[in-house]
């Protein structure tokens, strides 16, 4: 009985076209909500606030010994995605390395944005160096000690490949 009434108010592909119009009015809420929240919250904004603290002087000073060869980015790439221990840096960081990586949700602060070049020009190369040997506490990053020398470098000419691609 109700329908019937309903009906003859609103017939057919009107009904339907209301019900479209409805839905995209209701299903953008969370998107828009995402904006809302604090800079923290969010993961691949640029520039992005950092927790790591600043290396020691000693380490601030380095530079990378080795050349951007095809080959030492190579080394670099597939120790991010793949092999490097306890876990992947893609895991976190993202395999584009927006910083979107799939447990990306789970950590606070959120990983590192590589691709904003606001934010890496600021990092000096032994400052990356100094973090992924030792970690960075009260973080989600993991220490990479067992990595040697070469290994880091090779992973920072990845990184940095990121933020100077385009
Ligand atoms: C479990 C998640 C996780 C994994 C795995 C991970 N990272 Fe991170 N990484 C983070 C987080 C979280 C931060 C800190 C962001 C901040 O400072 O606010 C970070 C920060 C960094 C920084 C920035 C340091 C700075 O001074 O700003 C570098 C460089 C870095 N990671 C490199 C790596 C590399 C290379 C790997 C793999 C060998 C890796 N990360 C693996 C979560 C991770």
């Amino acid at each position: 009985m109700q329908f019937k009434y309903w009906k003859r108010w609103m017939p057919g592909s009107q009904v339907c076209f209301m019900g479209i119009l409805l839905l995209g009015l209701v299903l953008p809420g969370p998107v828009w909500s995402k904006h809302e929240k604090g800079h923290d919250e969010v993961s691949g904004i640029c520039p992005q606030p950092r927790k790591t603290v600043t290396a020691p002087e000693e380490y601030l000073k380095l530079r990378n010994p080795l050349e951007a060869t095809p080959q030492n980015i190579l080394a670099g790439k597939t120790l991010f995605h793949v092999d490097a221990k306890p876990s992947a840096c893609r895991v976190c960081h993202g395999i584009s390395g927006d910083g979107l990586g799939i447990i990306f949700h789970r950590v606070k602060p959120k990983p590192r944005n590589f691709t904003c070049v606001y934010t890496m020009e600021e990092l000096p190369d032994g400052q990356l160096f100094w973090v992924i040997k030792n970690g960075s506490p009260g973080t989600a990053m993991p220490s990479f000690n067992y990595l040697d020398g070469d290994q880091v470098w090779q992973l920072i000419l990845y990184l940095r490949s990121f933020s100077t691609k385009k």
